[in-house]
């Protein structure tokens, strides 16, 4: 097989390196841990996360939240993805139970498992191609698997301060609730739950049970 060019290699994600550089005093600048599974601990019971489900979290960072995820789906499994190799070295430093793989959500990649829960939390905006991830996630879930995007405020003031912060996240971009029906309906994914308010966002989502209009959906997420 030919190798291929360099010129047809899409160009590196500025955000690997803004990552990349932030990790490893993330957890010191970036949101309070300690707030953040607070507040986690508050909303546990919105989030549904039972025993034995598996999960898969995507843009995990320094794995703030992960061991509080393990926790909770115990004995389902936590497979916790990032695309910053410095973030990830953070993440897996932590030694919690979890498995860690450097993933870029955007990229297709045939799903070789797949979860009953896939959650965004704090990581969502990032994503350069927000379709793109999206379908990739859709096809990582079983049927009757749920999406979970989570930001502990709300998409104004978020997309404000990632304006503020500029540089390769200065345009990222949380959309608000009312979007996320029409952003999923190609998906066949209907949203179950959307709140976006100053303090919370959480959106809550579906893919269909195995059914006629799931496999529908099934083949038309194939074709996509
Ligand atoms: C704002 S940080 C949040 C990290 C972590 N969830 C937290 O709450 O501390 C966003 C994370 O998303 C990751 N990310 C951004 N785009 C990504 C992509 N396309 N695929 C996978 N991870 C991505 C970044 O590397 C970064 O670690």
């Amino acid at each position: 097989m030919k190798p291929a060019s360099p010129r047809s290699a899409p160009p590196a994600d500025p955000r690997i390196a803004f990552f990349d550089r932030q990790a490893p005093t993330w957890d010191q600048t970036g949101p309070d841990p300690a707030v953040t599974l607070r507040r986690l601990d508050e909303l546990e019971g919105r989030l549904d996360l039972r025993p034995g489900l598996d999960l898969l979290e995507v843009g995990c960072g320094t794995g703030q939240i992960t061991g509080w995820l393990a926790a909770r789906v115990k004995p389902g499994k936590v497979v916790a993805a990032d695309f910053s190799p410095g973030m990830l070295a953070q993440a897996r430093a932590r030694g919690v139970d979890a498995e860690f793989v450097l993933r870029d959500i955007c990229r297709h990649k045939p799903a070789s498992r797949r979860f009953d829960v896939v959650l965004c939390f704090h990581s969502f905006p990032h994503f350069r191609d927000p379709k793109a991830a999206l379908r990739q996630i859709a096809r990582l879930l079983n049927p009757g698997g749920r999406l979970l995007v989570v930001h502990l405020s709300g998409s104004a003031p978020l997309n404000a301060l990632h304006r503020r912060v500029g540089g390769p996240v200065g345009h990222d971009h949380l959309p608000p609730a009312r979007q996320w029906a029409a952003l999923l309906r190609p998906l066949r994914m209907e949203v179950m739950e959307a709140v976006d308010r100053r303090d919370l966002f959480l959106l809550k989502a579906a893919l269909p049970a195995r059914s006629r209009s799931a496999r529908a959906g099934l083949r038309h997420l194939a074709r996509a």
